[in-house]
């Protein structure tokens, strides 16, 4: 079984590329695909780029022209839940779109309109086994919780604290929630792991340049324990 890994950004999935053995590149859509061997595991491995348009449409020519079986997105992300720290990981529990805004026709902030499903849960074992390799790696450092996803990056107290209190979201970030989606209409199980780059607030712009690398190392090394566990 071929499984799916994608990071937004070049950052994000830079390290799995240099692991990455038997390396075949695929074009298909404007991005590059990335087949071979990580970690024992058969594995496509792709840069969506950012947004969730981005994130959709990778993650489904992951699915139809690469048969994955389960996908995995990893990167970093804004933290929203206040006891997070930067550099702490978030596996999640499920995602949802926090920009999905269709209250005046009485839907409910973050409600997809006339479709069953608005909050995507992610596979329980791919989130146990994201769990138990965080608590050996990262103990005291992580936790499972729901992922905000949406076309902003945001970087206000205010707004971070309204997601909070709206979504009770642990993280934002741009893409998972639309992976989420793309999984959950292919049967397919996924999980979303990101390591905190900042706190979505006015320093979240100076915060990100800086700890995006850093971050970016704690997530590859989740994938790496993970793939060697599976
Ligand atoms: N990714 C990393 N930090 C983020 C933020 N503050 N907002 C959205 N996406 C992010």
């Amino acid at each position: 079984m071929t499984i799916g890994i994608i990071g937004a950004m070049n950052e994000e999935i830079a390290l799995l590329l240099e692991a990455l053995t038997d390396k075949h590149e695929v074009q298909a859509a404007g991005t590059t695909y990335y087949t071979g061997i990580l970690y024992g595991q058969n594995v496509v491995i792709c840069k969506s780029g950012v947004g969730k348009v981005n994130a959709a449409v990778t993650t489904q020519v992951m699915i139809d022209r690469f048969d994955v079986g389960k996908v995995l997105f990893t990167g970093v992300a804004g933290a929203v839940d206040p006891e997070l720290n930067i550099g702490d990981i978030v596996i999640s529990s499920a995602c949802l779109q926090h920009d999905m805004d269709v209250t005046p026709l009485g839907f409910k902030r973050g409600e997809i309109p006339y479709q069953e499903e608005s909050i995507f849960a992610a596979d329980p074992a791919l989130v146990q086994l994201a769990q138990t390799v965080c608590e050996s790696r990262f103990p005291g450092r992580y936790r499972t919780g729901i992922v905000l996803s949406g076309d902003q990056f945001i970087a206000s107290r205010d707004k971070v604290r309204e997601l909070h209190e709206t979504f009770q979201g642990a993280c934002t970030e741009m893409e998972g929630s639309a992976v989420a989606q793309t999984c959950a209409r292919n049967s397919l199980p996924f999980v979303v792991i990101r390591s905190m780059s900042d706190r979505a607030d006015g320093s979240a712009d100076m915060n990100f340049a800086e700890f995006t690398v850093m971050a970016s190392k704690h997530s590859h090394l989740i994938i790496q324990d993970m793939l060697q566990s599976m």
